[in-house]
């Protein structure tokens, strides 16, 4: 049976879901590594959830592969396939106790000897002593780990995690979010967690992919994504950027030269994704320092000046707008450490960065400056 063969990869081949004309999952080719611990992550509707329904054989992909180590699992019936799903909602059985919610999946399969498993698994999500309650009398927090020790006393090959925070307060959420890493560590099993919570796959996942309209944008471990986006989706979803429209003039050793708005800047090439023709010259906010304009910038930095019009206090820093001489507005964190100026609205400053901190992005020639960050779906909007 299924559930004996030894574990292997996750790779999806072309993998396509389409619902009459709409394309909800287009030809996803990806591997998930056995024991990593994986999130994709996008905006609602772009086919995350889809995309595990398919691995967890609840929905019949239109075309492609679902393969485990050498093994085509698409056409098993789920209960077939070495994989369990763990849900936003719960879904427990509110007429059992916990203990009897974790024991279901081994009683079902004619096991009897349940009582050392399920302890053990309590154990596991730190509920020992809690398997005679009801999930009436449990948190959310704690019924979301019952929901994991249910999946897991089944020993699946991959969990699919189908944002299972969602229904969590913020605190809460980071706790589990650590909790669940650790579990993960622990047992071991390829995870794939889905998630819109950009903070969230960052901090759990050893690879975040991001998806977009039914597709990989771009895959790799956290902080590679951050530090070096692929395209201004992924520089603007995971996290914020700073683009700047421009065009390629040029070479000077190692970095390329680009015009801008009249100013001119430098990326060294090997943070760049184009070497010619319209790009964005891109900055992360905490990747700019901001000084009085009377200060002498430093050498070797890239620098603009502009007008500060929004100075927004939140504690560990403080996030700035400052309007360049063209009217893009460009976004500045400066961390509180309690050494930094401080800037009202209505100064003027200099927004100065290192040049081996910025990255270049290929743009369509239509394409403007992206300087005010695109915010994050609210949590909790999906549908
Ligand atoms: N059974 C269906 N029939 C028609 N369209 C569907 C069906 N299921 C999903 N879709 C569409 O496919 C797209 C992807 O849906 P999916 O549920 O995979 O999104 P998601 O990334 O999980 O979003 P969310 O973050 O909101 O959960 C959506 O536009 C959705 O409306
Ligand atoms: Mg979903």
């Amino acid at each position: 049976m299924a559930r004996d063969t030894p574990a292997g990869d996750l790779r999806l081949a072309n993998l396509t879901k389409t619902f009459g004309a709409f394309t909800a999952v287009d030809s996803l080719n990806l591997t998930i590594p056995q024991g990593s611990f994986f999130a994709l992550l996008g905006a609602s509707g772009c086919g995350k959830t889809t995309t595990l329904r398919m691995v967890a054989g609840l929905e019949r992909p239109t075309s492609g592969q679902v393969l485990l180590g050498d093994r085509d699992i698409a056409r098993l019936r789920p209960h077939k396939r070495p994989v369990n799903t763990v849900f936003q909602s719960y879904a427990l059985f509110p007429h059992l106790d916990i203990f009897e919610n974790v024991a279901f999946g081994p009683r079902r399969r004619g096991i009897r000897a349940v009582d050392e498993q399920v302890r053990q698994m309590l154990s596991l999500v730190q509920l020992d002593g809690y398997g005679r309650r009801r999930p009436a009398q449990l948190s959310g927090g704690q019924q979301q780990r019952v929901a994991l020790a249910r999946a897991l006393i089944n020993q699946p090959q991959v969990l699919l995690l189908d944002e299972p925070l969602g229904a969590l307060d913020l605190k809460l959420r980071r706790q589990m979010q650590i909790e669940l890493k650790r579990i993960q560590t622990e047992v071991g099993i390829t995870f794939v967690h889905v998630t819109h919570d950009q903070e969230e796959a960052m901090t759990m996942a050893d690879t975040v992919a991001v998806m977009n309209a039914g597709r990989i944008e771009q895959l790799g471990p956290p902080a590679e994504i951050y530090e070096f986006p692929a395209t201004a989706f992924v520089a603007n979803f995971l996290g914020q950027s700073n683009l700047i429209a421009g065009d390629v003039f040029g070479r000077s050793g190692s970095d390329l030269l680009v015009t801008a708005h009249g100013a001119r800047f430098s990326v060294p090439a090997g943070r760049s994704r184009t070497d010619h023709g319209p790009v964005f010259v891109g900055v992360r906010p905490e990747k700019l320092h901001l000084a009085d304009t009377a200060v002498q910038v430093p050498a070797g930095r890239q620098h603009l000046e502009g007008t500060v019009t929004d100075a927004s206090y939140v504690g560990v820093s403080t996030q700035y707008l400052l309007r360049t001489g063209w009217g893009s507005e460009l976004s500045v964190f400066v961390a509180n450490s309690g050494a930094q100026q401080r800037f009202a609205v209505g100064d003027r400053a200099v927004a100065y960065w290192d040049p081996r901190h910025a990255f270049l992005l290929g743009r369509r020639a239509d394409e403007e400056d992206r300087t005010i960050p695109v915010l994050d779906e609210p949590i909790g909007a999906s549908s």
